[in-house]
């Protein structure tokens, strides 16, 4: 899945903390890796909630510390093994105050880690799976106890979802306009590159009429956009009202009918599980906005098969262009990982000749890096670190062009912005844009906040545009 980088500490910067008594236990939580994690951490912050846990964004308050860590790519364990460094000595200081500190590792770091964390960071309490989360209250009275961490990294068969707080006894429902909804979990496709299958698990999908209350308690909280996520989420069969399995298409559809809820996203996307149903849904849901996160990863057959995508450059290049048909507006986004066990010259060029073709409005793109227990770890031919570095800067020089290419193009375009928080500049508003682009308008009214408001594209830059309010459009809530 696409992964931004959000090693956002503490989340909230609009938590009511402040106004909370003295006594009050706080929890603080740094949120590493994709927007999964990010969508955990509230829900983790949700589950310490009953048990009398505020948020708080610094560690140095908190009775609670907990890294939700990543795994997916190099030197996730080592930044949170350095971290745990630093949470040591902020435990020895409160010991010396008489104060107590608890430390948790969740996610994926946690899941891999599991047995040997607990031997080399003696400062963590708990240990706790992505699949677990729901019983931290638990991990952690028992933690008290003292002794060795307890660690909880199985996959349990009890569904984490229904064990957690319902939608509108959740503290952290919405921090503004835009959240995150994770519809399904876990992926059975087993990239040969991928450690998602076996820290996640296999898949799983929350069953319509969850999916459709969440989303209502979003709306009624002020929110306007959802981003639907998964690791494979356009894989989602959930439970419908009938019992039948319902696909990703049905879902957005249906989650459409909402009131309130003016945008839907979703991501993360395979190729494969690009079904008609999901194609037309883009044809014909205009809340489902034109822009869609496709994950690639090369443009070379050899490659492609022996990193198991099962499916072929021109089969992604065949659903581009179905995609196209529907949406001709539509701007795509890729993953793409250079340097894979055994790449050539000629099929690195073949990654380069794929992205010249579809042109993308916005990627990320990663070194090949060997995850351990997964099959390409221990292929042969791993290239030398200084050829992934030459294949990753000529790719990004690529990739930075179009994208850049692809803002400036939005020059005189008239867009929906949803406003969602102030800029730095006095009476400056951000909002995003359909096609996720920061958008910088002046002398905003601050009304605008939390509302999507039409604006006229004045300049496009490298990572964001620059707009002018529509002064005759009235603006929707
Ligand atoms: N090395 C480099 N990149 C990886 N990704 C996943 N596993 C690895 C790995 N071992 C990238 C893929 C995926 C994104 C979330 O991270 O491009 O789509
Ligand atoms: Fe990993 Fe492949 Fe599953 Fe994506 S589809 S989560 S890359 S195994």
């Amino acid at each position: 899945m696409s992964e931004t980088d959000f090693t956002a500490t503490g989340l909230a910067s609009n938590s009511p903390v402040s106004s909370r008594p003295v006594s009050q236990k706080k929890i603080f939580v740094k949120t590493y890796g994709c927007q999964m994690n990010v969508y955990d951490s509230a829900r983790m912050i949700d589950v310490m909630a009953p048990e009398g846990y505020a948020e708080t964004s610094s560690p140095e308050d908190a009775d609670i510390v907990l890294l939700n860590t990543c795994h997916i790519r190099e030197r996730a364990a080592e930044k949170v093994y350095s971290e745990l460094g630093r949470l040591r000595e902020l435990k020895a200081e409160k010991a010396a105050r008489g104060e107590s500190l608890v430390v948790g590792v969740a996610g994926c770091v946690a899941q891999a880690e599991g047995e040997e964390m607990r031997r080399r960071a003696p400062v963590v309490d708990v240990i706790v799976g992505p699949q677990s989360y729901h019983h931290l209250p638990q991990l952690v009275a028992r933690s008290r106890n003292g002794g060795p961490a307890v660690v909880e990294t199985e996959f349990p068969l009890e569904d984490k979802f229904e064990s957690l707080p319902a939608p509108e006894r959740r503290k952290t429902l919405s921090r503004g306009p835009t959240a995150f909804l994770t519809i399904q979990e876990g992926c059975d496709k087993f990239c040969t590159f991928c450690v998602v299958p076996y820290t996640r698990g296999s898949e799983f999908s929350r069953p319509v009429s969850r999916i459709l209350d969440e989303a209502r308690s979003l709306a009624e909280a002020g929110v306007r956009e959802i981003t639907l996520l998964g690791q494979n989420v356009n894989a989602y069969h959930g439970a419908d009202a009938a019992g039948r399995p319902a696909t990703l298409g049905a879902l957005v559809r249906a989650l459409a009918g909402i009131d309130g809820i003016e945008r839907l996203r979703y991501t993360t996307s395979h190729p494969r599980d690009m079904n008609e149903e999901l194609i037309s849904a883009h044809a014909e849901v205009g809340k489902l906005m034109p822009y869609l996160h496709l994950p690639v990863q090369s443009g070379s057959d050899r490659i492609l098969d022996l990193m198991n995508r099962q499916h072929t450059a021109e089969t992604y290049l065949g659903i581009i262009a179905r995609i196209r048909a529907a949406r001709p507006d539509i701007a795509l986004s890729s993953d793409f990982i250079v340097g894979f066990p055994g790449e050539t010259e000629a099929d690195f060029e073949a990654t380069l000749d794929l992205i010249r073709e579809v042109k993308f409005a916005q990627a990320y793109s990663f070194k090949y890096s060997p995850r351990p227990g997964t099959p390409a770890a221990t292929r042969d031919e791993q290239l030398p670190e200084e050829v992934k570095t030459e294949r990753l800067r000529r790719l990004q020089a690529l990739l930075s062009e179009q994208s850049e290419a692809f803002n400036r193009a939005c020059a005189g375009k008239r867009m929906p912005v949803l406003f969602d928080r102030k800029g730095r500049a006095e009476g400056q508003l951000v909002g995003r844009s359909p096609y996720l682009q920061p958008v910088h308008i002046d002398d905003a009214p601050a009304e605008l906040l939390g509302r999507i408001a039409s604006v006229d594209i004045e300049e496009g830059y490298a990572n964001s545009l620059r707009g002018r309010l529509v002064e005759t459009e009235a603006v929707h809530a």
